[in-house]
């Protein structure tokens, strides 16, 4: 397939020995598009079992907070199949996964702080023996006092860092002196990551004390160095290789690491091959999720509804232990401001420490918890002021070459919000739409619509600067038959297809040619995790560099035996074009071995310019910024809290899109998965720290009928300003916020029962309950306000 989309504008000047291939902003197929459907794509769990294999499970600690004063494991020792018990001292190395503190042990020594929290790791026969068998252990507690809520952390002070604060000017005073002022609380929920594919790790002992780990996991260097850690081993002993997860959602970033550490521990402790796979109940009940936040705001603003100074305090639910949960709050307090310039503003998080599951990366990595409460104040700006939204968030959007200056202090310089929001403006039908609905409710007493438009501005880096680096190794066989590794992790959002279709073009050749391997922590090293959206970004230059070498031996070969120069050496249509002739590729490369030529080759890439003070929060966190945009239309059902969402029109800034199919899949998955954040899917623990939703029974991820049967989405024509791969654009994170407009269209229902004067006491997510209990509440005001 070979499908051009009308976007795409080739974009590299073709100069000196350079590719005019085609393979790049067209919609190839993900690579493993075919053996995804036909259930031949192998995941962890697919390998085939070396004989001996044994299995894992884990017992997990029953209290929220408490010591462990008995634990007696005989009977899970004498459970039929059990071949060994292992406890926090049956581990040789460091007793931690922590991917940043030291503070998450694998196996709890002594006190346990949180249900779920794994104690001890049995190995039997098979995985429902090694289950079953977990469950017998007889464990007695002195129970702790426990802290469960964001807002008990933050009355207690507790953290798990301590709090950030980011400060310009003297938002106090000017929102003191604004003519208009708002304040408030707001929430929100977390959110399981809900990979298909749980977490899973099969350890294989090597000879000489080494061990190789096929593991789940979005960061195969940091599951290698902490498998090290565990074992007591070097990096060099431990080889981890991932072909592909069933997703990841950031969910396999820094939590696959205890998976991974207690298979190894296992499986060299017996020197037996290891298998530890979750099933979805203890996936849901061990691993970290989407922070929760809770939010106390305070804005001014003027009579156009300008925003004059705003103070944010937030407060994440970090759960029991740091994880990666800096650098989540971090990108929520630079992700607050969203697509406006806020004069003054005051941002503070604390990463609260509770007695639950450590929360992790979740798709947009804080940057959604930051940036949704600004978009709901927005909207209530617009509500008290009588105006439409939209005008309230034209008027503080960022500036071009003005009123463009962060919080953090980076300069906005590719703001494309105006046309862009105008276009979708336009395209949507906003105007009439609004009004339109707004007569609908004055005619329907019990259905409502609701509308909202909101905008999207997503930094693109690690704001860790030295994680903003990639590296590839491409191998150009004698039949002309190329191989590429990179350090990058496929999850399903078609990495590998994109560098593919980057080594195709510069090579000149057809996509068939190239074939993408596991990602292995001996083919590269030092890998940053995939994720901050950065993979194609740094992958994908990383293997352009690899491929170019490549190219410019071949040209120079090509040119010293069939004439002309190397510079004018032209790669195409898997040939070469050289002093007026066209040669196979085949026969290029053949010809360049004989001649001694190297035909494979590394790549490396680090991203310029990225400055970030942890101190002062200010700095160049992000190398450019993802744009987007969406309108949503719903329909609730005031008796019932139902709602539907009826149409849904995106407009997303990719830049020049390297695959215009896959981006547009990464858009559409997003945003579904976004809403369902906001909507549907509540987290709820019982009173003593027990999650009580672990399975799609209780748990409702959105299914496709919950896809609204109008969804209208494009990529915004656009053009990175910055030297990126293709002048493309990270996507995968960026378009979790366009749902924004969901909620907000839901809100905009609620409001219209009380004539849009007052503010629906509506968090995220609003589902059904919560959206009656919204309704109730502004009838209860309205009955007041009569009374009054
Ligand atoms: N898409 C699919 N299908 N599966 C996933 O697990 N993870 C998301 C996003 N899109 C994910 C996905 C997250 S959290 C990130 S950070 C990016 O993909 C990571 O990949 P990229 O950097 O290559 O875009
Ligand atoms: Mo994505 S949350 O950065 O793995």
């Amino acid at each position: 397939m070979n499908v051009r989309s009308e976007a795409f504008m080739p974009v590299q000047v073709v100069t000196a020995a350079s590719a005019v291939g085609t393979p790049l902003g067209a919609s190839h197929p993900h690579e493993s598009a075919g053996l995804h459907v036909s259930g031949e794509a192998t995941y962890t769990d697919d390998i085939p079992e070396l004989h001996g294999t044994l299995h894992c499970a884990l017992g997990l600690s029953q209290k929220a907070h408490a010591r462990i004063v008995a634990l007696d494991l005989d009977p899970v020792r004498r459970a039929p199949g059990v071949v060994a018990v292992l406890t926090a001292a049956d581990i040789p190395g460091e007793n931690n996964c922590g991917p940043v503190l030291h503070d998450d042990p694998l196996l709890a020594d002594a006190v346990v702080q949180y249900i779920g929290q794994p104690v001890f790791a049995v190995v039997a026969q098979s995985q429902d023996a090694a289950r079953r068998a977990a469950r017998l252990a007889v464990i007695q507690y002195e129970e702790l006092p426990a802290i469960y809520t964001p807002q008990q952390a933050k009355a207690a002070h507790a953290g798990v860092l301590p709090p950030m604060h980011l400060k310009r000017g003297d938002p106090a005073e000017a929102i003191a002196h604004a003519p208009h002022r708002l304040a408030g609380t707001f929430e929100c929920k977390g959110q399981e990551q809900f990979y298909l594919e749980g977490q899973v790790s099969y350890a294989v002992p090597k000879e000489g004390r080494g061990v190789h780990v096929w593991c789940s996991t979005q960061h195969p260097s940091e599951m290698q160095a902490l498998v090290a850690h565990a074992l007591g081993w070097h990096s060099h002993q431990v080889l981890v290789e991932c072909r592909r997860m069933g997703g990841g959602f950031g969910g396999k970033e820094s939590q696959s690491a205890l998976f991974a550490c207690v298979a190894a521990v296992c499986a060299t402790r017996l020197n037996r091959p290891v298998k530890l796979r979750l099933d979805r109940d203890d996936d849901f009940m061990i691993t970290g999720k989407r922070h929760g936040f809770y939010y106390q705001y305070e804005v001014g603003f003027d009579d156009e509804g300008r925003i004059l100074g705003v103070d944010l305090d937030m407060t994440l639910n970090a759960g029991y232990s740091a994880d990666l949960s800096e650098a989540v709050a971090t990108r929520a307090v630079c992700h607050v401001d969203n697509a406006y310039y806020l004069p003054d503003v005051a941002i503070s998080a604390l990463c609260g420490k509770t007695n639950t599951q450590s929360n992790t990366a979740f798709r947009g990595f804080g940057g959604p918890q930051g940036a949704l409460v600004m978009e709901v104040i927005l909207d209530m700006i617009g509500r008290r002021l009588g105006r439409d939204p939209l005008d309230i968030r034209r008027i503080n959007f960022y500036g071009v070459g003005e009123r463009n200056t962060t919080p953090y202090g980076q300069i906005v310089l590719d703001n494309v919000l105006h046309p862009l929001v105008a276009e979708l403006e336009a395209t949507s039908d906003y105007r009439a739409r609004r009004a339109a609905a707004r007569i609908f409710n004055g005619t329907s007493p019990v259905l409502k619509k609701g509308l909202a438009l909101t905008p999207v501005k997503f930094g693109i880096s690690f704001n860790v600067p030295a994680f903003n680096q990639a590296g590839a190794l491409v191998h150009v066989y004698r039949d002309g038959s190329v191989l590429v590794n990179h350090g990058g992790t496929e999850m399903g959002q078609g990495l590998n297809t994109k560098v593919a279709q980057v080594v195709a073009n510069e090579l000149g050749l057809d996509m068939e040619h190239v074939r993408i391997t596991a990602t292995d922590t001996s083919k590269v090293a030092n890998t940053s995790a995939t994720a901050a959206s950065t993979g194609s970004d740094l992958n994908g230059k990383a293997a352009q560099d690899a491929a170019s070498k490549i190219r410019r031996r071949l040209a120079k070969y090509a040119a010293k035996r069939y004439g002309g120069s190397a510079d004018s050496v032209v790669f195409a249509n898997n040939q070469v074009m050289v002093n007026e002739r066209a040669i196979p590729f085949v026969e290029v490369v053949d010809g360049a071995y004989w001649e001694q030529t190297q035909l494979w080759s590394e790549g490396f890439y680090a991203t310029p310019g990225i400055r970030w003070d942890k101190a002062t929060m200010t700095g160049k966190p992000f190398y450019y910024y993802a744009y987007g945009a969406a309108v949503s239309e719903v329909l609730i059902d005031t008796l019932t809290g139902e709602w539907k969402l009826l149409r849904a029109d995106l407009l997303h800034d990719v830049g020049q899109s390297i695959n215009p199919a896959i981006d547009t899949g990464q858009v559409e998955g997003a945003f579904i998965q976004g809403m369902g954040w906001l909507t549907t899917e509540d987290l709820c623990w019982s009173k003593d720290g027990r999650l009580l939703t672990h399975a799609p029974s209780t748990y409702k991820i959105p299914a496709i009928n919950d896809c609204p049967a109008d969804f209208r989405v494009k990529l915004f024509k656009n053009r990175n300003i910055k030297d990126s791969i293709y002048r493309s654009k990270a996507v995968g994170e960026p378009p979790l916020l366009l749902p924004f407009s969901v909620f907000n269209a839901i809100r905009d229902a609620v409001a219209s029962t009380a004539d849009y004067r007052l503010e629906p006491a509506l968090n995220a997510p609003a589902t059904p309950e919560a959206i009656l209990n919204a309704l109730a509440g502004l009838r209860g005001t309205h009955a007041d306000d009569h009374l009054g």
